[in-house]
C-alpha cells in the first residue's frame, strides 16, 4: 500500500537523521541470553556444514543485513577456528532501528560484538561497501519485497538483483559465499536471481542444526568464486 510506503519512508528517515537511541545496552535476561548462546551455537553449525575451511593468518569476512548482529559471536567463533586473525564487518542499512526498550540495533551489536577483535558493525547499505572479502554471509537476505515492508523499509531498499550483484563483486578470488534463506518461496526467488545473474551457486538444501530449530525451514546456497 501506498500509505505503508510512506510511513516507512518518513519513519526511516527520521531514525537515521537523529539516529535516537538509549547508551550501553547490556542484556541481563538470562532467558534471552540463552537463547541468545543457543542462537550463536547454531550459527557456528550451519556455517561448519557449508562453507570450506582455508587455514590462514588472516582474512576479512562480511556479514550482510546484520541486524543488531546478535550471532556476531558464532561467526567470530568459527573463522577463529582456522583463521589467526579474523577481520568481521557486518554491514545494515536500518542500523537506528529502535526496540521497544529503546536502544537501537547500533547499539545492541556493540553489547554483542563487545570482546570480539578486529569485528566492526557498519550503519550503512551494502551498496557503499567497496573492500573485497574472502568469505561473505549473508543470512535471510529481502529477495520478496513482503518481508521488507514488513521489516519498515521503504520499498526504493528493495533491489535484489542489484544487491546480489554487488555482493558478489566484493568477493575475492577463490572467495566463498554463503546465503541462508526462509522458507522454499524465498529459496526458489533466490535461485532465479543466481540464474538471472549467471552466478554458478551450490545448493545445500535445507540446513539444521541440533542447538535450535527455526518455524521454517532454512536454505543455504554456497558461491564460489
Ligand atoms: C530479514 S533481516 C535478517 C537479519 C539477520 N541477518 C538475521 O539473520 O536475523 C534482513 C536485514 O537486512 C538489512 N538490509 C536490507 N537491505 C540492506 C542493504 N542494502 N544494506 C545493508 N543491510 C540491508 C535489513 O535492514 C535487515 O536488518
Amino acid at each position: 500500500m501506498v500509505f505503508e510506503n510512506i510511513k516507512n519512508s518518513i519513519d526511516f528517515f527520521i531514525r537515521n537523521k537523529t539516529k535516537f537511541s538509549r547508551k550501553n545496552f547490556v542484556e541481563k535476561d538470562e532467558k534471552i541470553l540463552f537463547r541468545n548462546y543457543l542462537e550463536n551455537l547454531y550459527t557456528y553449525d550451519i556455517l561448519e556444514q557449508c562453507l570450506d575451511k582455508h587455514q590462514s593468518d588472516s582474512a576479512k569476512i562480511l556479514d550482510i543485513g546484520s541486524k543488531n548482529w546478535f550471532y556476531a559471536k558464532g561467526e567470530y567463533s568459527f573463522f577463529k577456528s582456522f583463521v589467526q586473525t579474523p577481520c568481521l564487518d557486518g554491514v545494515e542499512i536500518d542500523a537506528f532501528r529502535l526496540y521497544s526498550n529503546l536502544y537501537s540495533r547500533y547499539e545492541s551489536a556493540k553489547f554483542y560484538t563487545k570482546n570480539l577483535k578486529n569485528t566492526n558493525y557498519i550503519a550503512g547499505d551494502l551498496l557503499s561497501i567497496s573492500d573485497t572479502y574472502d568469505y561473505i554471509i549473508w543470512f535471510l537476505p529481502f529477495v520478496t519485497i513482503e518481508p521488507l515492508k514488513y521489516w519498515g523499509l521503504p520499498e526504493k531498499y528493495f533491489m535484489p538483483e542489484k544487491l546480489l550483484y554487488h555482493a558478489f563483486s566484493l568477493l575475492k578470488n577463490g572467495g566463498q559465499m554463503l546465503i541462508v534463506n526462509q522458507g522454499e518461496k524465498e529459496a526458489s526467488a533466490q535461485k532465479l536471481l543466481f540464474e538471472k545473474l549467471n552466478i554458478k551457486y551450490t545448493e545445500k538444501g535445507i540446513v539444521k542444526s541440533d542447538f535450535l530449530e527455526y518455524k521454517n525451514d532454512r536454505y543455504a546456497f554456497v558461491t564460489d568464486r
